[in-house]
Formats: C-alpha cells, structure tokens, sequence
C-alpha cells in the first residue's frame, strides 16, 4: 500500500466539509464517531496542559479538550478542515486556547519534542497513513512528554478500534 499525501489531502478537501449545528463540541460528523472518542477522552484527557490533536478534523474533540482548559494543538492535513475546526472553535468561544497547524503527520512536524501531556490521533488518522504508519507514530511519540500517553484510534475490518 502507497501513500500519497496529494491523494489524502484531496479526499479530506473534497468530503470533509460539514455545517456546524448545535453544540460545537458535540455535533455528530460523518467522518468520525465521536460518542466513541468522547468515552476515550473522558477516561485519558488530563485535567491540565498541552494536547496535540493530529487529524483533528472537525475539530470536535478539540472543543471539548479547550473547554476543559487545556492548551491545544490541532493538527491537519486538510487546510479546509483546518478552517473548519477554527469556525468551530471559535463559536465554542475557546480560540484563546488553540493553535492550528497545517503539517503531515508522517513528515517532520513543527511542534517542540518532549512538550505535550497526551498526543491524539483518532478514528482514522493513522490509517491513512498507509506504510507511513512507523513515521506517524514516531512523530506522535517524540511529541509526547516522558509519561504522557498516546492516543491512536485505527480503522479495521471489524470497523473502528482503540
Ligand atoms: C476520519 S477524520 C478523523 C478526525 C478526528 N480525529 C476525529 O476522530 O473526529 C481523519 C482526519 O485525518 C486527517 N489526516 C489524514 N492523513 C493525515 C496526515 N498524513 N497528516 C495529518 N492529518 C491527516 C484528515 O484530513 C482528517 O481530518
């Protein structure tokens, strides 16, 4: 299996867009399951610090982290999701707590090694990464501090799995 960055990025510019309706931490997404992530969450999000969302989407989740008074970091491929994880944000009121990142999760990313409390990457971020998987989590891994955790949700035959 391949991987072309063109051919992600051009799939998530395409089918990403989503009106945001009601809540802005809350709204359903075709791409993602979020009452999912939102059990995840719950259990692993720390009470303070940094967290990096990469793939972040639609920004759902980070939402509810900046919400909770963490510093976030939402990372994507997709300048349209990007754009939409900033209207949503913004709406939730919590822009003061975010920073948006345009970056390639499999190539070297601009954020500080050894720096956030929790590194995400869920539903289907690393999946796309195809044989690029090693280097994605490696990216996730150096972005961790010694005793933070990792997140990584992955599509699979038998649907989405943590
Ligand atoms: C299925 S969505 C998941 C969104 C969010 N993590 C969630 O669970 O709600 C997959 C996201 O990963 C992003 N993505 C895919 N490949 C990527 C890569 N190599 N680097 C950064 N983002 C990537 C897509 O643009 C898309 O926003």
């Amino acid at each position: 299996m391949t991987y072309e960055a063109a051919v992600v990025w051009e799939l998530f510019e395409r089918w990403g867009h989503e009106e945001v309706t009601g809540d802005p931490g809350e709204t359903q997404s075709r791409w993602t399951v979020p009452h999912v992530n939102h059990m995840v969450l719950d259990k692993w999000m720390p009470t303070e610090g940094a967290v990096l969302d990469a793939g972040c989407g639609c920004g759902v989740e980070v939402v509810r982290l900046a919400r909770r008074g963490l510093t976030v970091t939402a990372l994507d491929i997709s300048d349209s999701l990007l754009e939409h994880t900033r209207r949503r944000v913004e709406m939730a009121g919590v822009l003061d707590r975010v920073t948006f990142v345009r970056a390639d999760l499999t190539e070297r990313l601009p954020l500080p090694a050894g720096h956030y409390d929790l590194c995400l990457a869920l539903t289907g971020v690393v999946s796309h990464t195809g044989v690029r998987h090693r280097e994605a989590l490696a990216n996730l891994v150096a972005c961790c501090k010694r005793g933070g955790f990792v997140l990584v949700g992955v599509d699979s035959y038998y649907g989405k799995v943590r």
